[in-house]
Protein backbone atom coordinates (compact mmCIF):
# COMPACT_ATOMS: atom_id res chain seq x y z
CA UNK A 1 0.00 0.00 0.00
CA UNK A 2 0.93 3.40 -0.69
CA UNK A 3 -0.16 6.30 1.55
CA UNK A 4 -1.90 9.20 0.32
CA UNK A 5 0.06 12.24 0.82
CA UNK A 6 -1.86 14.70 3.08
CA UNK A 7 -1.08 18.38 1.36
CA UNK A 8 -0.65 20.58 4.11
CA UNK A 9 0.97 23.24 2.40
CA UNK A 10 -2.11 23.28 -0.36
CA UNK A 11 -4.78 23.76 2.20
CA UNK A 12 -2.91 26.26 4.41
CA UNK A 13 -2.79 28.28 1.40
CA UNK A 14 -6.54 27.99 0.90
CA UNK A 15 -7.36 28.98 4.35
CA UNK A 16 -4.66 32.14 3.90
CA UNK A 17 -6.74 32.96 1.04
CA UNK A 18 -9.61 33.06 2.81
CA UNK A 19 -8.28 35.23 6.11
CA UNK A 20 -6.83 37.21 3.42
CA UNK A 21 -10.07 38.52 1.49
CA UNK A 22 -11.76 38.64 5.37
CA UNK A 23 -8.85 41.09 6.21
CA UNK A 24 -9.35 43.34 2.55
CA UNK A 25 -12.98 43.53 4.10
CA UNK A 26 -11.73 44.82 6.99
CA UNK A 27 -9.55 47.17 5.44
CA UNK A 28 -12.42 48.28 3.58
CA UNK A 29 -13.86 49.32 6.63
CA UNK A 30 -11.11 51.54 7.80
CA UNK A 31 -9.54 48.82 10.24
CA UNK A 32 -6.33 47.09 10.48
CA UNK A 33 -6.62 43.50 12.19
CA UNK A 34 -2.85 43.41 14.32
CA UNK A 35 -1.16 40.94 16.22
CA UNK A 36 1.81 41.16 18.24
CA UNK A 37 4.82 38.30 18.53
CA UNK A 38 7.02 38.58 21.57
CA UNK A 39 10.63 36.45 20.47
CA UNK A 40 13.05 36.24 23.78
CA UNK A 41 16.48 35.01 23.17
CA UNK A 42 18.25 33.28 20.02
CA UNK A 43 16.86 29.93 19.85
CA UNK A 44 17.27 29.62 15.96
CA UNK A 45 14.18 27.14 15.54
CA UNK A 46 12.19 29.67 17.02
CA UNK A 47 13.72 32.58 15.32
CA UNK A 48 12.25 30.55 12.06
CA UNK A 49 8.95 30.15 13.30
CA UNK A 50 8.66 33.78 14.07
CA UNK A 51 9.85 35.13 10.63
CA UNK A 52 7.49 32.59 9.17
CA UNK A 53 4.22 33.90 11.45
CA UNK A 54 5.00 37.18 10.45
CA UNK A 55 5.35 37.06 7.03
CA UNK A 56 2.25 34.88 6.90
CA UNK A 57 0.52 37.90 8.21
CA UNK A 58 2.28 40.15 6.34
CA UNK A 59 0.78 38.22 3.49
CA UNK A 60 -2.90 37.87 4.66
CA UNK A 61 -2.35 41.57 5.46
CA UNK A 62 -2.56 41.34 9.13
CA UNK A 63 -0.39 44.22 10.72
CA UNK A 64 2.31 42.48 12.45
CA UNK A 65 5.24 43.26 14.86
CA UNK A 66 8.13 40.83 16.38
CA UNK A 67 9.63 42.41 19.60
CA UNK A 68 13.05 40.90 19.82
CA UNK A 69 13.51 41.18 23.41
CA UNK A 70 17.76 39.65 24.89
CA UNK A 71 17.95 36.45 26.82
CA UNK A 72 18.43 38.04 29.84
CA UNK A 73 15.36 39.87 30.08
CA UNK A 74 14.06 39.90 33.59
CA UNK A 75 10.70 38.34 34.38
CA UNK A 76 9.62 41.68 35.56
CA UNK A 77 10.43 43.44 32.02
CA UNK A 78 8.74 40.93 30.37
CA UNK A 79 5.40 40.73 32.09
CA UNK A 80 5.51 44.70 31.70
CA UNK A 81 6.19 44.77 28.13
CA UNK A 82 2.97 42.03 27.75
CA UNK A 83 1.02 44.77 29.75
CA UNK A 84 1.80 47.41 27.13
CA UNK A 85 0.27 45.11 24.44
CA UNK A 86 -2.31 44.43 26.31
CA UNK A 87 -3.46 47.55 26.70
CA UNK A 88 -2.60 48.49 22.77
CA UNK A 89 -5.51 48.89 20.88
CA UNK A 90 -3.09 48.23 17.44
CA UNK A 91 -2.59 44.80 18.23
CA UNK A 92 -5.88 42.34 18.84
CA UNK A 93 -3.55 38.82 19.17
CA UNK A 94 -0.49 38.42 21.47
CA UNK A 95 1.74 35.58 21.34
CA UNK A 96 5.02 34.64 23.54
CA UNK A 97 7.11 32.61 21.93
CA UNK A 98 7.60 29.34 23.63
CA UNK A 99 10.44 28.18 25.01
CA UNK A 100 11.62 31.01 26.96
CA UNK A 101 14.71 31.10 29.27
CA UNK A 102 15.39 29.13 31.85
CA UNK A 103 14.79 31.77 34.49
CA UNK A 104 11.76 32.93 33.09
CA UNK A 105 8.12 31.32 34.45
CA UNK A 106 6.46 30.51 31.33
CA UNK A 107 2.80 29.70 33.31
CA UNK A 108 3.31 33.54 35.17
CA UNK A 109 4.02 34.81 31.42
CA UNK A 110 1.25 32.48 29.78
CA UNK A 111 -1.37 33.94 32.47
CA UNK A 112 -0.54 37.83 32.06
CA UNK A 113 -1.22 37.83 28.44
CA UNK A 114 -5.35 39.27 28.26
CA UNK A 115 -7.55 35.95 27.23
CA UNK A 116 -9.76 38.53 25.06
CA UNK A 117 -6.10 38.26 23.11
CA UNK A 118 -4.71 34.96 23.96
CA UNK A 119 -4.11 33.95 20.04
CA UNK A 120 -2.24 30.92 21.58
CA UNK A 121 -5.08 29.75 23.70
CA UNK A 122 -2.65 28.68 26.34
CA UNK A 123 -3.97 30.97 29.38
CA UNK A 124 -6.25 29.04 31.40
CA UNK A 125 -9.31 30.83 31.10
CA UNK A 126 -9.07 29.97 27.42
CA UNK A 127 -7.78 26.21 28.01
CA UNK A 128 -11.05 25.85 30.74
CA UNK A 129 -13.49 26.91 27.64
CA UNK A 130 -11.72 24.64 25.05
CA UNK A 131 -12.31 21.62 27.39
CA UNK A 132 -16.39 22.43 28.35
CA UNK A 133 -16.82 22.71 24.62
CA UNK A 134 -16.95 26.54 24.33
CA UNK A 135 -13.64 27.76 22.77
CA UNK A 136 -13.43 31.20 21.16
CA UNK A 137 -9.92 30.57 20.42
CA UNK A 138 -8.70 26.94 19.75
CA UNK A 139 -4.71 26.51 19.77
CA UNK A 140 -3.01 26.49 16.45
CA UNK A 141 -1.61 23.05 16.45
CA UNK A 142 -4.37 20.85 17.10
CA UNK A 143 -7.04 23.26 15.45
CA UNK A 144 -4.87 22.82 12.32
CA UNK A 145 -4.70 19.51 12.87
CA UNK A 146 -8.67 19.12 12.88
CA UNK A 147 -8.88 21.35 9.97
CA UNK A 148 -6.74 19.17 8.01
CA UNK A 149 -8.58 16.18 8.80
CA UNK A 150 -11.97 17.93 7.74
CA UNK A 151 -10.88 19.54 4.68
CA UNK A 152 -9.66 15.96 3.74
CA UNK A 153 -12.61 14.75 4.12
CA UNK A 154 -11.70 11.98 6.72
CA UNK A 155 -14.18 12.78 10.09
CA UNK A 156 -12.96 11.23 12.85
CA UNK A 157 -16.94 10.58 14.46
CA UNK A 158 -16.84 7.24 15.67
CA UNK A 159 -12.84 6.09 15.19
CA UNK A 160 -10.44 5.86 17.31
CA UNK A 161 -7.98 8.21 17.71
CA UNK A 162 -4.65 7.69 19.23
CA UNK A 163 -1.98 10.32 20.04
CA UNK A 164 1.26 9.77 21.17
CA UNK A 165 2.20 12.62 23.57
CA UNK A 166 0.58 14.32 26.13
CA UNK A 167 1.44 18.20 25.78
CA UNK A 168 -0.27 21.44 27.07
CA UNK A 169 0.49 22.70 23.01
CA UNK A 170 -0.74 19.55 21.00
CA UNK A 171 -1.61 16.12 23.13
CA UNK A 172 -4.14 17.88 25.42
CA UNK A 173 -5.75 19.88 23.35
CA UNK A 174 -6.28 17.83 20.62
CA UNK A 175 -7.72 15.29 22.88
CA UNK A 176 -10.15 18.02 23.95
CA UNK A 177 -11.23 19.22 21.00
CA UNK A 178 -11.38 15.86 19.03
CA UNK A 179 -13.46 14.11 21.99
CA UNK A 180 -16.44 16.99 21.76
CA UNK A 181 -19.75 16.20 20.24
CA UNK A 182 -19.63 18.28 17.54
CA UNK A 183 -19.26 18.18 13.51
CA UNK A 184 -15.44 17.72 13.23
CA UNK A 185 -15.04 15.49 15.98
CA UNK A 186 -16.96 12.83 17.94
CA UNK A 187 -13.56 10.95 18.26
CA UNK A 188 -13.23 7.69 20.34
CA UNK A 189 -9.81 9.09 21.78
CA UNK A 190 -6.93 7.77 23.63
CA UNK A 191 -3.74 9.45 24.67
CA UNK A 192 -0.82 7.72 25.35
CA UNK A 193 2.82 8.25 26.22
CA UNK A 194 5.89 7.45 28.42
CA UNK A 195 4.24 5.82 31.02
CA UNK A 196 3.28 2.74 28.59
CA UNK A 197 5.29 -0.20 29.30
CA UNK A 198 4.35 -0.89 25.64
CA UNK A 199 2.93 1.20 22.98
CA UNK A 200 1.67 -1.03 20.09
CA UNK A 201 -1.22 -2.23 21.32
CA UNK A 202 -2.77 1.01 21.62
CA UNK A 203 -1.31 2.59 18.19
CA UNK A 204 -2.04 -0.48 16.42
CA UNK A 205 -5.52 -0.21 16.90
CA UNK A 206 -6.07 3.71 15.96
CA UNK A 207 -7.73 4.61 13.02
CA UNK A 208 -6.44 7.95 13.06
CA UNK A 209 -2.88 7.96 14.71
CA UNK A 210 -0.88 11.16 16.10
CA UNK A 211 2.48 11.82 16.51
CA UNK A 212 3.86 14.42 18.93
CA UNK A 213 6.37 13.72 21.00
CA UNK A 214 9.41 15.44 19.67
CA UNK A 215 11.60 12.03 18.93
CA UNK A 216 12.59 11.68 15.48
CA UNK A 217 11.56 8.58 13.10
CA UNK A 218 9.77 7.76 16.67
CA UNK A 219 6.69 5.71 14.83
CA UNK A 220 7.90 2.79 12.81
CA UNK A 221 5.76 1.23 10.66
CA UNK A 222 4.71 -2.21 12.78
CA UNK A 223 2.56 0.88 15.65
CA UNK A 224 0.92 1.37 12.21
CA UNK A 225 -2.68 -0.04 11.62
CA UNK A 226 -3.26 -0.73 7.49
CA UNK A 227 -4.93 1.71 6.31
CA UNK A 228 -4.78 4.36 9.09
CA UNK A 229 -4.53 8.08 8.69
CA UNK A 230 -1.17 8.99 10.35
CA UNK A 231 -0.47 12.77 11.69
CA UNK A 232 2.73 13.92 11.89
CA UNK A 233 3.33 16.30 14.26
CA UNK A 234 7.08 16.77 14.87
CA UNK A 235 9.68 19.27 13.68
CA UNK A 236 12.88 17.49 14.53
CA UNK A 237 16.24 18.64 13.52
CA UNK A 238 18.61 15.93 12.37
CA UNK A 239 22.67 16.51 11.38
CA UNK A 240 22.67 16.03 7.38
CA UNK A 241 25.13 16.98 5.02
CA UNK A 242 22.86 19.94 3.99
CA UNK A 243 24.04 23.19 2.98
CA UNK A 244 22.53 23.68 6.38
CA UNK A 245 23.76 20.68 8.31
CA UNK A 246 20.35 19.59 9.29
CA UNK A 247 17.65 18.28 7.72
CA UNK A 248 13.36 17.89 9.31
CA UNK A 249 11.94 14.83 9.78
CA UNK A 250 9.01 14.03 11.23
CA UNK A 251 7.98 11.86 14.32
CA UNK A 252 7.07 9.28 12.10
CA UNK A 253 9.66 7.17 9.96
CA UNK A 254 7.63 8.35 6.86
CA UNK A 255 8.92 6.02 4.41
CA UNK A 256 8.12 2.93 6.79
CA UNK A 257 4.76 4.43 7.13
CA UNK A 258 3.88 5.07 3.88
CA UNK A 259 3.80 1.45 3.20
CA UNK A 260 1.10 0.70 6.22
CA UNK A 261 -0.61 4.41 6.26
CA UNK A 262 -4.08 4.87 4.04
CA UNK A 263 -3.13 8.86 4.53
CA UNK A 264 -0.05 10.43 6.08
CA UNK A 265 1.09 14.19 6.27
CA UNK A 266 4.59 14.94 5.52
CA UNK A 267 7.03 16.88 7.09
CA UNK A 268 7.56 19.51 6.07
CA UNK A 269 4.27 20.03 4.78
CA UNK A 270 1.94 18.41 6.70
CA UNK A 271 1.08 20.29 10.00
CA UNK A 272 3.33 22.94 10.36
CA UNK A 273 1.67 25.10 7.80
CA UNK A 274 -1.91 24.65 8.86
CA UNK A 275 -0.24 25.87 12.27
CA UNK A 276 0.48 29.30 10.70
CA UNK A 277 -2.60 29.51 9.09
CA UNK A 278 -4.79 28.70 12.36
CA UNK A 279 -3.06 31.36 13.92
CA UNK A 280 -4.16 33.80 11.24
CA UNK A 281 -7.82 32.70 11.72
CA UNK A 282 -7.27 33.24 15.78
CA UNK A 283 -5.75 36.69 15.16
CA UNK A 284 -9.35 37.53 13.48
CA UNK A 285 -11.17 36.26 15.92
CA UNK A 286 -9.48 38.52 18.67
CA UNK A 287 -9.75 41.25 16.05
CA UNK A 288 -13.72 40.66 16.25
CA UNK A 289 -13.83 39.88 20.38
CA UNK A 290 -12.34 43.24 20.73
CA UNK A 291 -14.91 44.79 18.25
CA UNK A 292 -17.72 42.99 20.48
CA UNK A 293 -19.01 40.63 18.19
N1 LIG B 1 6.45 26.96 20.44
C1 LIG B 1 6.14 25.81 19.79
N2 LIG B 1 4.86 25.84 19.36
C2 LIG B 1 4.35 27.03 19.76
C3 LIG B 1 3.08 27.64 19.60
O1 LIG B 1 2.13 27.11 19.02
N3 LIG B 1 2.95 28.88 20.16
C4 LIG B 1 3.97 29.50 20.81
N4 LIG B 1 3.74 30.70 21.32
N5 LIG B 1 5.16 28.96 20.96
C5 LIG B 1 5.35 27.73 20.44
Amino acid sequence: MSAKIIDGRAIAQQIRQEVAEEVARIKARGQVPGLAVILVGDDPASAVYVRQKNKACQNAGIHSITDHLPADISEAALLQRIEALNADPRYHGILVQLPLPGHIDTQKVIERVTPEKDVDCFHPYNVGRLVIGMPRFKPATPAGIVELLHRSGISPAGKHVVIIGRSNIVGKPLANLLVQKQPGANALVTVVHSAARDLAPYTRSADILVAAIGRPEFVRGDLIKPGAVVVDVGVNRVPAETPKGYRLVGDVAFEEACKVAGAITPVPGGVGPMTIAMLLKNTLTAFYLQQGA
